[in-house]
C-alpha cells in the first residue's frame, strides 16, 4: 500500500482485496436484522460486511465491522506497531537534543517533514453531489440502526461529530451515539466529559453550528473515538494517524468536514434546546438507566455521494467492535502516557473492562506510595480519568497476563493496606453501578511488592529463584528427560 487509504470505498476494496471482506446481497433491515448480524461477526472474530441491499433505503449500502482485529488496523494504518503512532507525537521529547550539525539538519528536516500532517483546505468533495434540504426530512434517507429491542429509536452509532473550540478555534471531532427524533432533528449523546459538550458549553452564541460526517478513511473514522487531549486539533491528529494530513471542506455553516466523507449532516444546536435520550443498550451490557437531557441538533441539509455507503457499529455486552478501538487506543497513547508518566511500563485495558471499567498498569517502582501516585495521576489524566478500577503491579508482571495479575493482588496485596476506595468522584457517564451519571466510587489496587515503609518497616520477603548452577542443569535435563514439553 502506497500512502494512506483514501476514503471508506478504498478501505472497503482493500480489505475486500485481503480476503477480509465478505459480500451480503441478501435483502436485510437496519432495524435489529443488521445489528444482530453484526454482533454475530464480531463474537466470532468475523470479517468486515458490505450489506448490498438494505431494507427501506433503496441505493444505500451498510459497511459494518470494518475495526475487526488489531491487525487489520495496524495494516490499514501501515504501521508495525500501533505504538509508532503514538511516538511520532512524543519522539521530541524522548530523544536527547541534537548538538553536532547533521544531528540539527536531521532535527530540522524532521520539524519541516512534520508539515505533512497538517490538514489541507479543499475546494471539491464528491459528497456535495446530492444534497437534501431539511424539509425534505433527510434523516429518514438514513439507514441508521435500531440495535437492541428497547432501544428508544434508530440512531447513527457512528457519527463523526464536528464542533469548533471558541477559545483555540481548534476542530474536535467525536464519536457520539446520535439518535434520531424525526426527518430534521436529533439527539447527541455527548457526555459531560467530552470535548464535543465542552465546545457546546463554550460556545458564547446561540446558534452553534455543528456538522457530523458518516464514513471517511480509516484514520479519520478512528480519530473520532481517540481521547486526543484537548484542545489539539483532531485533524491534526488524523494526519498523524494517517501519515499525511486530512481533506477538508467548508460547509456554508462555517464549519470544515472531511472532504472524503460519504454522508455529511451541515446544522445547528440552539443553545438550551434539549430532549430527552434513550433507552439505548450501551457498552456495559446494559440499556442507560436513568435517562438523560442532551441537545438537540436541528439539520439544514444533508450532503451524500452518489451510491452511498452507510458505515455503523454495535455496542452492547463485551467484546464487539469497540473492545478493538479501545485496544488500539491503549497502545497508540502508550508513548504520550509514558512522557507524562516515565515509571509506568505498560498499561492494559482489557476487553472486558469496556474502556473505563479497569486498567492494569505495571510502572517501575521506585519510592514508598509510588504505585498510589500513580494512580492518583491517572485519575487525573484526560479519558484515563474516567477509569473506576486501576490495579498497579511491578514492571516485572506482564499486565496483558491476567493469571499473572491475579496471582500478583492474591500474594501481594494486603487488603486493609493497599486498597484505596475514593467515594464521590467522576466517572464514565454511563457506568451502570454508579449512584449517579457520571459520578461515583473509584477503586485502586496497589498489587506491587511493599518496600519496608510501606510494609509496617519490616522486609518484604524474598522471592523464589533457583540457584544458576541447577538452573542451567535443569533446563538442560528437563528437555532430555521430558522431550515435548514447555520451556517454563
Ligand atoms: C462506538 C462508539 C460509541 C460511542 N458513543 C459515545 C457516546 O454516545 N457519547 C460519548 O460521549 N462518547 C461516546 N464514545 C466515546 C467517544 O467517542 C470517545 O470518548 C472519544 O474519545 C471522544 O472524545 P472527545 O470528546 O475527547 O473528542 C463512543 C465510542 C465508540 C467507539
Amino acid at each position: 500500500m502506497s500512502g494512506p487509504l483514501e476514503d471508506l470505498r478504498s478501505y472497503i476494496g482493500w480489505l475486500e482485496s485481503r480476503g477480509e471482506l465478505v459480500v451480503v446481497e441478501e435483502e436485510v433491515s437496519p432495524v435489529l436484522e443488521i445489528p444482530a448480524l453484526l454482533r454475530r461477526l464480531m463474537y466470532n472474530r468475523g470479517p468486515a460486511v458490505l450489506f448490498t441491499r438494505i431494507k427501506g433505503h433503496e441505493g444505500w449500502r451498510v459497511a459494518g465491522n470494518l475495526f475487526r482485529s488489531i491487525d487489520t488496523l495496524r495494516a490499514a494504518l501501515g504501521v508495525g506497531r500501533l505504538e509508532e503512532v503514538g511516538e511520532r507525537l512524543t519522539s521530541m521529547f524522548t530523544r536527547p537534543p541534537p548538538t553536532g550539525f547533521t544531528e540539527k539538519i536531521r532535527a530540522l528536516r524532521e520539524v519541516g517533514e512534520a508539515s505533512r500532517y497538517t490538514p489541507r483546505r479543499v475546494g471539491k468533495a464528491p459528497f456535495t453531489e446530492n444534497v437534501v434540504e431539511s424539509s425534505r426530512g433527510p434523516l429518514r434517507l438514513l439507514p441508521a440502526f435500531k440495535t437492541w429491542p428497547r432501544d428508544g429509536g434508530r440512531y447513527l452509532t457512528y457519527p463523526l461529530v464536528i464542533t469548533r473550540n471558541p477559545l483555540y478555534g481548534t476542530y474536535n471531532v467525536g464519536v457520539y451515539r446520535v439518535m434520531l427524533l424525526d426527518g430534521s432533528r436529533a439527539v447527541i449523546h455527548w457526555q459531560i466529559h467530552k470535548r464535543g459538550a465542552e465546545d457546546y458549553e463554550l460556545h458564547g452564541g446561540e446558534r452553534i453550528p455543528v456538522a457530523i460526517a458518516i464514513g471517511s478513511d480509516p484514520a479519520t473514522m478512528l480519530t473520532g473515538a481517540a481521547p486526543v487531549p484537548a484542545p489539539m486539533d483532531k485533524y491534526l491528529f488524523a494526519g498523524i494517524l494517517r501519515g499525511r494530513g486530512v481533506d477538508l471542506y467548508e460547509l456554508p455553516n462555517g464549519i470544515l468536514v472531511p472532504a472524503n466523507a460519504e454522508v455529511v449532516l451541515e446544522g445547528y444546536i440552539t443553545r438550551g434546546e434539549e430532549a430527552e435520550e434513550g433507552p439505548f443498550g450501551d457498552h456495559w451490557g446494559y440499556y442507560d438507566k436513568p435517562r438523560e437531557r442532551y441537545p438537540v441538533f436541528r439539520v439544514e441539509r444533508m450532503y451524500y455521494r452518489s451510491n452511498p455507503i452507510y458505515y455503523g457499529t454495535v455496542v452492547g455486552p463485551p467484546p464487539l467492535e469497540d473492545a478493538v478501538i479501545g485496544k488500539a487506543f491503549e497502545r497508540i497513547f502508550l508513548p504520550l502516557v509514558r512522557v507524562l508518566l516515565p515509571e509506568v511500563v505498560d498499561v492494559n485495558l482489557p476487553e472486558y473492562g469496556v474502556f473505563q471499567g479497569m486498567a492494569i498498569v505495571s510502572i517501575r517502582k521506585r519510592y514508598p506510595g509510588h504505585a498510589k501516585k500513580v494512580m492518583m495521576a491517572l485519575w487525573g489524566l484526560g479519558q484515563f480519568s474516567l477509569t473506576k478500577i486501576i490495579v498497579v503491579v511491578d514492571h516485572d508482571i506482564d499486565p496483558h497476563d491476567i493469571n499473572r495479575v491475579i496471582w500478583a493482588v492474591s500474594a501481594n496485596v494486603n487488603p486493609s493496606r493497599d486498597v484505596v476506595v475514593i467515594p464521590g468522584s467522576h466517572t464514565d457517564a454511563l457506568d451502570p453501578a454508579q449512584e449517579a451519571p457520571a459520578y461515583g466510587g473509584k477503586l485502586g489496587i496497589d498489587a506491587t511488592r511493599k518496600l519496608p515503609e510501606e510494609n509496617y518497616g519490616g522486609p518484604w520477603p524474598e522471592g523464589l529463584e533457583e540457584d544458576p548452577a541447577t538452573r542451567r542443569w535443569a533446563d538442560d535435563a528437563f528437555k532430555r528427560l521430558f522431550a515435548g514439553l514447555g520451556s517454563r
